[in-house]
């Protein structure tokens, strides 16, 4: 097995290579003047079972380009089978078209990713589970709530602690962590007026003198997770902590996070943490590089994956 890394997120892929024991492989990734990449395998691949680490993170397109120029220099370099391993997979939200003339951007960029020659993806908590479909080459999707389950349970007292989806389309990833913790669930009813805007309208369920813990799979602009923290504590909640895998925070996100109520937002290293995110007095990043480096493993020796979340 060889694992490759392209510019997203090394410091995840060197963590998953000293769990796997292995060196990562060694590739130039880099851009000519005019910004086109440029791509060198500078090992032998031929034959070898080859995975390639790349968040589509920010600068996306970028990022995303740089995964399949690097497929396809396995490709051509004689692997014998590719897996992209997308701890973040930029595009999902745009899962479906949210109105008429509008792509689906989530399933071209999978189509992207396995016309340059991926055999196997490697996911992590993606946006829609069915989005695996997108995909006609086998796609594993992991889920962070093992490693935010025993964060939770070592960093807060359990007791009066309810677990919210911060909307309607999030509750079965707040129920498995509510499962996991024996905690009750609550929703906050969001409704979005504008693109890029959020609302909270409601909260369903029983918070008063609750420590909150609300769960999501993305904290972009950090507009629904504030907004949700809000809602949460008007009506009588003790405390509003986040556990939330994909922490993109783009633009002035990391200082709306810092200037709000909620006490904590606790994120995965699924994405490069950024200085702004490291030096933050209230995020805290957790990593995935156990979780992800086991299930390259148990791909590479054709184990069950999901057995990793019994
Ligand atoms: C939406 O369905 C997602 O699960 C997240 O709630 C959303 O992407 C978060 O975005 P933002 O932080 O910009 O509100």
């Amino acid at each position: 097995m060889k694992l490759f890394a392209g510019n997203s997120n090394r410091a995840l892929a060197e963590q998953i290579t000293r769990y796997l024991e292995i060196p990562l492989g060694r590739a130039n990734v880099r851009r000519f003047a005019d910004q086109e990449i440029f791509v060198e395998i500078l090992e032998n691949v031929r034959g070898e079972d080859c995975f390639v680490l790349q968040s589509t993170s920010y600068p996306a397109n970028d990022h995303l380009m740089e995964l399949l120029i690097m497929i396809d220099a396995l490709k051509r370099a004689s692997a014998r089978r590719i897996t992209a391993v997308l701890p973040y997979f930029g595009y999902a939200r745009q899962d479906r078209k949210p109105g008429p003339r509008t792509p689906i951007s989530a399933k071209l960029v999978a189509n992207m990713i396995t016309t340059a020659g991926a055999d196997r993806v490697l996911t992590l908590d993606l946006h829609a589970a069915q989005i695996q479909g997108f995909f006609d080459i086998p796609t594993d999707n992991l889920f962070a709530v093992p490693v935010l389950a025993r964060d939770v349970k070592e960093s807060y007292d359990l007791d009066h602690t309810v677990v919210v989806s911060p909307d309607v389309g999030g509750v079965v990833r707040a129920r498995a962590l509510a499962k996991r913790i024996e905690a009750r669930l609550a929703i906050v009813d969001k409704r979005r007026e504008r693109p890029g805007e959020s609302e909270v309208m409601n909260v369903i369920g029983d918070v008063t003198g609750a420590n909150c813990i609300l769960v999501d799979d993305i904290v972009d602009s950090g507009g629904t997770l504030c907004n949700a923290a809000d809602a949460l504590l008007d009506i009588g909640a003790a405390s509003v902590t986040a556990y939330i895998t994909h922490g993109v925070l783009s633009g002035g996100a990391v200082a709306r996070v810092t200037a709000s109520r909620l006490k904590e937002l606790v994120i995965t290293d699924s994405i490069q943490p950024t200085s702004a995110v490291e030096t933050a007095h209230n995020i805290r990043v957790l990593s995935v590089a156990e979780l992800v480096g086991e299930a390259i493993n148990r791909t590479a020796l054709e184990k069950s994956v999901s057995s990793l979340f019994d």
